[in-house]
Order: structure tokens, then C-alpha cells, then sequence
């Protein structure tokens, strides 16, 4: 049975794949991954085609055993596997909470090689593989640093998946967007520390993007759709990182000494608090 599956499709940019899907893929079936299993049953009006939802919390480490023994009951000719699921947090990373940041490194990256692991078995000639990077993946980002470096761990990895795959046909593609407008910035909270986006792209721009990349570039394992995302990627490439570290904090306003008047403003409101 021709087969899709797609990790974080609850929402955002994982479910623009599924929206998006009839124009560009036909398949027999969707299986569709999250956490929120209610969402996932309200899918079937997206495609054409037979939307199979399989609730899992990828960070449990049971949750991909449960994937490999699903997919070994239906043994399906996987056509697309999309690794959307991901999350992101705005904050310094002293301050942040140790298990959250465990969880963000086990879902970005390591659930998303597993996965990839699970579904490539089932894979063959035509079959596509697209991973979520992100900016991010391109320089350090500080007060997101930590979910930049696991994209820059999914974007390394790809490409070097996709590099060991030729020759099957196989291809490894991982896209890149900028600031997507999506329930990214719910989780990711923090907007005391990033606040400023100089672009806010819409999900359903970034994911046509991916879909024409894959049907019209054939040897390329990045996708960064759009002008101002491109030339952001340029500008990364040929100036050092320290400065677009200090560009980025600026806009931010995260510069050391707003830093210590943030702080000295929070003291100052707990003091007033406590009298
Ligand atoms: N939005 C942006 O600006 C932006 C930019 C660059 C890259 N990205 C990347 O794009 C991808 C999609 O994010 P989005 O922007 O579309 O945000 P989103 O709407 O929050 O989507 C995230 C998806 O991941 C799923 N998910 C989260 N934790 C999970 C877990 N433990 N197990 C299984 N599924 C889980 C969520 O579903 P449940 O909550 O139902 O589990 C949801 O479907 C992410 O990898 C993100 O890092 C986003």
C-alpha cells in the first residue's frame, strides 16, 4: 500500500504536508503522528486518502517500538516520511528546566533519526524523506541555542543521509524555513527574550515551497523557502558568526547591559511584590 507518514501533524506546518498532499502525492493512506489524539481523528477531510492516526508522545521511549510494530503489520511501500514533530524554547539556557531541555534534544533529534531508521525499510526508488531544520541550523542562536544546535544536528545529518543514498533513489531533504507563523511560538514562550522576527512566513507558503523543491530540483537536499529567508542564509555563509550572534542580540534587545537592567527591573518588581 502506497504510504505517508508525517511526525507532528496535529498542527502547524506537519499538517500543511497533509493539506497540501492530494496536489502533489497520491497515496493509499496518511499515517499521522502527535500527542493529541483528537486532533489527529479530525484530519480525514484533508486528502483523498485514508488518514491513519497513530497517537505517540516520540519522546516515551516506547513510542517508536510502537511505530516499528505498526509498520511491521502493514509492511507499506513508504513514499514520504515528513519528521515535523519538534519543539523550540525562548529563554537563557541556564534558566531553563534541565527535563524540557532532555525532552527537546530526545524529540528534535533523537526520535527523529529513529524514525527515520523505522520508516527508511520500508522505503525505495522515488521515495522521499523530509526533514524539519530550521535557520537556526545555519548560525548559533543564543536564547534558543539549544533547540538551534538540534537543527543543526538534523541538517548535518540529512545531508549525509541523502549523500549515502544515492544510488537508490532514496532522496534526504531537509528544509529550512524562517519564522513560521504557527503554535511554535506557544510552546516556545519566552517572547521577554525574542520578540523581534523581521519576517513571519505563513505555514501553507513554506510547505508548497518544499513540495515544488522536491518535484522540480531533484538534487537538492535544502530547502530555505523564501527571498528574505534565502538571504538571510547568504548573509550567515560569508560573515563570521560572532557578528550575526551581536546582530541577532541587538535586535532582540539582548544586549549585556539591557540584560542586567531586565534583571534589575525583575528584582526590583519581586522586592515590590513581597512588601
Ligand atoms: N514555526 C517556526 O517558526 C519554525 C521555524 C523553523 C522550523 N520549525 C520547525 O518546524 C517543525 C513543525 O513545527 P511548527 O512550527 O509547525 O509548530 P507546531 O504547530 O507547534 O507543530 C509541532 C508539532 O509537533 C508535535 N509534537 C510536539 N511534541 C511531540 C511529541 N513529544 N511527540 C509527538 N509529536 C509531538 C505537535 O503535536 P502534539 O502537540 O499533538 O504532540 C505538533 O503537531 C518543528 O520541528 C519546528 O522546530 C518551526
Amino acid at each position: 500500500m502506497r504510504t505517508a507518514i508525517i511526525t507532528g501533524a496535529s498542527s502547524g506546518m506537519g499538517l500543511q504536508f497533509l493539506m497540501q498532499m492530494d496536489a502533489h502525492l497520491q497515496v493509499d493512506e496518511v499515517i499521522v503522528v502527535a500527542r493529541r489524539e483528537d486532533r489527529l481523528k479530525e484530519l480525514q477531510n484533508y486528502t483523498k486518502a485514508k488518514v491513519v492516526p497513530l497517537p505517540l508522545d516520540l519522546t516515551d521511549p516506547s513510542a517508536v517500538p510502537a511505530l516499528k510494530e505498526f509498520l511491521k503489520k502493514r509492511d507499506p511501500d513508504v513514499r514520504l516520511l515528513v519528521n515535523a514533530a519538534g519543539f523550540g524554547k525562548f529563554e537563557p539556557f541556564a534558566e531553563g528546566d534541565p527535563d524540557v531541555h532532555r525532552r527537546m534534544v530526545d524529540l528534535n533529534c533523537r526520535a527523529l533519526q529513529d524514525v527515520t531508521y523505522a520508516v527508511l525499510s520500508y522505503m525505495s526508488d522515488g521515495s522521499k524523506i523530509v526533514q524539519f531544520g530550521s535557520m537556526s541550523a545555519f548560525q548559533p542562536v543564543p536564547y534558543i541555542g539549544l533547540y538551534g544546535a538540534t537543527k543543526a544536528f538534523v541538517l548535518s545529518f540529512t545531508r549525509a543521509l541523502n549523500a549515502e543514498l544515492r544510488g537508490t533513489g532514496i532522496r534526504a531533504l531537509c528544509l529550512c524555513p524562517y519564522w513560521v507563523k504557527t503554535d511554535f511560538f506557544d510552546v516556545a514562550g519566552g517572547s521577554e527574550y525574542v520578540h523581534n522576527f523581521p519576517v513571519m512566513y505563513q505555514p501553507d507558503f513554506i510547505v508548497r515551497k518544499c513540495y515544488e523543491t522536491i518535484e522540480k530540483h531533484p538534487k537538492k537536499d535544502v530547502c530555505v523557502p523564501g527571498f528574505l529567508a534565502k538571504g538571510q542564509r547568504f548573509l550567515v555563509k560569508i560573515l563570521p558568526h560572532g557578528m550575526i550572534m551581536r546582530i541577532w542580540l541587538r535586535q532582540q534587545g539582548l544586549m549585556p547591559e539591557k540584560i542586567n537592567e531586565k534583571k534589575e527591573t525583575a528584582g526590583t518588581a519581586d522586592i515590590q511584590k513581597e512588601q
